[in-house]
């Protein structure tokens, strides 16, 4: 069992940012991973949508005997990792949320933006998070439709990419914030931009790592970690599996086998 996989999924190419994190965390774990890619962007599906597509796929890690689940997406989670914990009460789930918590501890300027899609916004399980971690801070939202759709597309440079997030970011450096939370996977991708566009003193906060730490914490209170070495990861799309072909060494250390994801 402690060779066996950890399963790992997203909407699309976002949660490649999270895999990263485990995979350099985790080095002897052997990763699989399904981008939901044919149903992209999550951000704008209803929540019973979501949570379909969270058992179909979870249903499909069970199948591969993955030993853990990991949710490497915000709005999933949102929408979908309570049932998935009721539907498998053993089996080892991580699930992701916009780094409130750190953003409140971290921000001198007492303003907090998050960045995030409609969906994760929209939750009651943002609400709660609000409600538990923000009390002393001011937190401005900001929903950014359409840049999970130029990030799956393999842009990460371009002028209607800049436009797109220069919009997004401006409402939130006017409002004083010092302290900006990246709420969705696909957003660590856009880094290297986001900081040609904010002064230096402030800081972009996300969670793979942290999500990481947890699905160690996870896999040692069960005696469950690898010893390795680990396999190659190995990659499932339920979209055209030549895009995602092409656009994995671009946002993954290497080229991977990717197989088609029918569920
Ligand atoms: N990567 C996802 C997240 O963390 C969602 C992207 C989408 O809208 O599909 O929220």
């Amino acid at each position: 069992m402690r060779e066996a996989p950890i399963g790992v999924f997203d909407s699309g190419v976002g949660g490649l940012s999270v895999l990263a994190e485990i995979q350099r965390l985790l080095p002897n774990e052997s990763l699989l991973y399904v981008a939901d890619c044919g149903n992209i962007p999550y951000g704008e599906k209803t929540p019973e949508f979501i949570q379909q597509r969270c058992s179909a796929i979870a249903g499909f890690f069970q199948q591969q005997g993955a030993k853990a689940l990991v949710l490497a997406c915000n709005t999933a989670t949102v929408a979908g990792v309570a049932n998935l914990r009721r539907d498998y009460p053993e089996w080892p789930i991580v699930g992701m949320e916009p780094a409130v918590k750190p953003a409140a501890a971290a921000t001198r300027s007492g303003v907090v933006g998050v960045l995030a899609t409609t969906g994760t916004l929209q939750s009651a399980k943002f609400a709660a998070l609000l409600d538990r971690f923000a009390t002393d801070v001011r937190v401005i939202t900001q929903p950014c439709p359409g840049l999970v759709e130029l990030i799956e597309s393999g842009d990460l440079h371009s002028q209607e990419l800049r436009q797109l997030l220069q919009g997004y970011v401006e409402p939130l450096l006017a409002a004083g914030c010092d302290t900006i939370i990246l709420g969705c996977t696909h957003y660590p991708f856009l880094k290297p931009l986001l900081k040609q566009m904010i002064p230096e003193d402030i800081s972009l906060i996300d969670t793979g790592a942290a999500v990481a730490r947890q699905l160690q914490r996870l896999l040692a209170e069960r005696e469950l970690l690898a010893e390795g070495p680990a396999r190659a990861a190995q990659f499932w799309t339920s979209a055209e599996p030549e895009h995602f072909r092409n656009i994995l060494p671009v946002l993954w250390n290497s080229a991977g086998i990717v197989q088609s994801f029918k569920y």
